[in-house]
């Protein structure tokens, strides 16, 4: 009896792979790089519980985030030629760390960092990637806005995509779930949609940026209005992610202060620096992927399989990293180490992000601004690393407080402060 009732709940091939037939679908959470470089070599697509889950975060059913393949590597391929130049990124990070940290005259101030990053963010994907001149009235709302930013948690999306609580016949379900348990992403859901109207009634595109691509293709029909506004929408979400990066940076940083002196003497240590933030701190904790056939069809009449990956567990997995819990850049400096399939902050094959190469840029820029003698501020120092929050699509740090001060040898006078006003870039 009890081997039967276990036998129903029996868990295949490895430890980490879960499968309840009787639930019809199989979830397999993987942090096994041999299992992910096998996986890696068949062929897949992003998986539909995730493309449900990205739904939710990204707030909308119609990026390239959550569309099919075909669409994702036409759009994504586009996108690309409309990033912001490198030249362009140490001035993006100057005036995100003045947004965030903005000058003092003396003493300490001490700030939540999460809220005003993603801010800062926004404006900055707006206007160096979306290529946009933001006009006051929606400065002035994103400075008002307020950015919740807890997602919910994975596992129980896992659980009521077991319980088939996605399908459509259960949405007055969800409606109601929407408003009373998850009512952070309702508000979300609420505050992206003024966001979304604002920039298309307060931005005006620059010549030659993606939103006028973005525009052209919709009026020559290539894409759909809700296209369109989902690629907006998709600024928003980004700048989540980035906020999530940004700031684990900047609160490892603080609480790892002799690694300030070394970026300052060597610039070039801030890649590790961040691709060590990047391990310990992914802002993605999962994504995932479902087999397609070769030509990319879907695999109709195959058991439902999603394969998912779970990042922190991957990024910290002591088989393959040393002392995997230990905050050290230095181990970035055999090359060796970010490759293959046991690192993975971005995704792999051909879904993986886009946004990739101005993500470490703006990472590296903005570590290497705050640790040079030109820095307007000082970061006091931490008594900790930060604490991540698990089991989320998108995490941030928990304890998310830093302290910082005027930088005394760059001065206070009033004068310095206007002209280090004026050289910010925004
Ligand atoms: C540190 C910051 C970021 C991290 C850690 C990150 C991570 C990821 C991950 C894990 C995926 C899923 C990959 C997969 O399924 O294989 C993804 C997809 C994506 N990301 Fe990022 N991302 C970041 C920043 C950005 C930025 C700044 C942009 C836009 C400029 C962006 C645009 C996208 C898009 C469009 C996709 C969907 C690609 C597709 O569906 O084919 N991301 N990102």
């Amino acid at each position: 009896m009890s081997r039967g009732l276990l036998d129903a709940f029996k868990w295949l091939g490895t430890g980490r792979v879960y499968s309840l037939p009787w639930l019809k679908n199989r979830l397999e959470y993987s942090s096994d790089p041999e299992r992910i470089a096998a996986y890696a070599r068949t062929p897949f697509t992003r998986s539909r519980f995730v493309m449900e889950m990205l739904t939710q975060f990204h707030l909308s059913q119609q990026s390239i985030v959550v569309s099919e393949d075909g669409h994702a590597r036409w759009l994504k391929r586009m996108s690309l030629a409309y990033m912001p130049r490198e030249a362009v990124i140490p001035k993006m990070a100057r005036a995100i760390v003045y947004g965030v940290l903005p000058p003092l005259d003396e003493g300490e101030r001490t700030v939540l960092l999460t809220d005003p990053l993603i801010r800062e963010l926004y404006r900055a994907m707006l206007e160096h990637t979306l290529g946009v001149e933001v006009l006051k009235p929606l400065d002035d709302c994103i400075s008002q806005t307020r950015f919740p930013h807890g997602t919910r948690t994975m596992v129980l999306e896992g659980i009521m995509l077991s319980l088939r609580l996605h399908t459509k016949a259960l949405l007055p379900v969800r409606y109601v779930l929407e408003r009373t348990v998850f009512k952070r992403d309702y508000t979300m859901l609420r505050i992206a949609r003024t966001l979304d109207q604002m920039v298309c009634d307060f931005s005006i595109p620059k010549p030659d940026s993606w939103l006028k691509a973005l525009a052209d293709l919709r009026t020559s029909g290539k894409i759909t209005e809700a296209q369109f506004m989902g690629e907006i929408r998709s600024m928003l979400v980004s700048s989540f992610s980035l906020a999530s990066a940004l700031g684990s940076a900047l609160l490892c940083l603080a609480a790892r202060p002799r690694y300030q002196k070394r970026i300052r003497e060597d610039p070039a240590f801030a890649n590790y620096f961040a691709l060590e933030v990047l391990r310990l701190y992914p802002p993605f904790r999962q994504f995932g992927y479902e087999p397609v056939l070769a030509d990319g069809a879907p695999a109709i009449g195959t058991p439902p399989h999603e394969f998912m990956i779970s990042v922190c567990p991957l990024h910290r997995n002591a088989d393959y990293w040393d002392a995997p819990h230990r905050f050290h850049p230095e181990r970035f400096e055999d090359p060796r180490a970010a490759k293959g399939f046991s690192y993975l902050p971005f995704g792999m094959g051909k879904r993986n992000c886009p946004g990739r190469r101005l993500s470490m840029s703006l990472m590296i820029e903005t570590l290497r601004y705050v640790c040079s003698d030109a820095s307007h501020i000082a970061l006091v120092r931490r008594g900790s690393l930060p604490r991540g929050r698990g089991g989320r699509l998108v995490s941030f740090a928990v304890d998310a407080s830093l302290t910082y001060r005027a930088k005394s040898t760059t001065g206070s006078s009033p004068e310095k402060l206007e002209a280090r006003t004026r050289s910010r870039t925004r």
